[in-house]
């Protein structure tokens, strides 16, 4: 497979001073104390640390999906956090994939369609034209994730470890430059989880694809290339780790 992330010195994602708290009845209970992290092409990062630490917290914001009461968010350099909700969908359609640890299938869907959606959603008008090709892309992925022959099956239809290979195959439809996890392999007997992860980090390695990837699993983080603890709202730097929380 040939890298499709483009070779550039602006890395896909950074992130500056993020800070985030949520309103819980009259309080405030502040998560995030100023995150700030660079994410280079093609590198797999773990991000640990308890849980309530954040990390879910974190990855919504780098995704999009929330935004930031204070701090930055840039994609290929570009800022993105104070998107609207509309172009954020975009946006994340496009440029980032996103695993979560629920599979987050669409029911009434395929697995081919299930792949689709972003696609369709990143086109636009342009899909009526494209959908062929598109679709020969996302067969061609569930075949690389081992699901050729489940490409019309339901979410219902599969099993915990194939609907996380369709939600994986989802997340590198669109070629993205980042691919944000969150325990992935949370919902997974521990056999299930190792080949599903390996999958994961293999496809995001033949493409060239930046991997943030939330974990609990030491042997997890192991197979990254480096780790990031959250701590007290803070990233921890790895040097500064002490030993994997179990
Ligand atoms: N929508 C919300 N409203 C209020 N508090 C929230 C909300 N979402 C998360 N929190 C709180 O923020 C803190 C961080 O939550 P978050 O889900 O980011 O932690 P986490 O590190 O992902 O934990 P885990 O490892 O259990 O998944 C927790 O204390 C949680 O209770
Ligand atoms: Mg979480």
């Amino acid at each position: 497979m040939t890298p499709t992330a483009p070779v550039s010195s602006v890395p896909p994602l950074v992130a500056h001073g993020l800070e985030k708290a949520y309103r819980v009845g009259r309080g405030r209970l502040p998560v995030l104390r100023g995150v700030s992290l660079v994410l280079c092409s093609g590198e797999l990062v773990a991000l640990m640390g308890a849980s309530g630490s954040g990390k879910s917290t974190l990855l919504h914001l780098l995704g999009l999906m929330d935004r930031p009461d204070a701090g930055e968010v840039l994609l290929d350099g570009e800022r993105v956090d104070r998107l609207g909700a509309g172009a954020a969908a975009r946006v994340r359609a496009r440029r980032i994939g996103f695993v979560f640890q629920q599979f987050q299938l669409l029911p009434e869907l395929n697995a081919l369609q299930n792949v689709l959606l972003p696609r369709r959603l990143a086109l636009g008008r342009l899909w009526w034209r494209r959908r062929r090709a598109e679709t020969a892309a996302a067969r061609r992925l569930l075949e690389a994730v081992g699901l050729g022959e489940r490409l019309r099956h339901r979410p219902t239809m599969l099993s915990g470890g194939e609907q996380q290979r369709v939600a994986i195959a989802r997340a590198l439809v669109s070629r993205p430059a980042v691919l944000l996890a969150d325990e992935p392999t949370g919902n997974l007997d521990r056999r299930t989880g190792h080949e599903v992860l390996t999958l994961l980090l293999d496809l995001a390695r033949a493409h060239g694809t930046a991997v943030l990837l939330a974990t609990h699993d030491p042997a997890v983080a192991q197979a990254c290339d480096r780790v990031l603890r959250l701590a007290d709202g803070e990233l921890v730097p790895p040097d500064a780790e002490v030993a994997p929380t179990p």
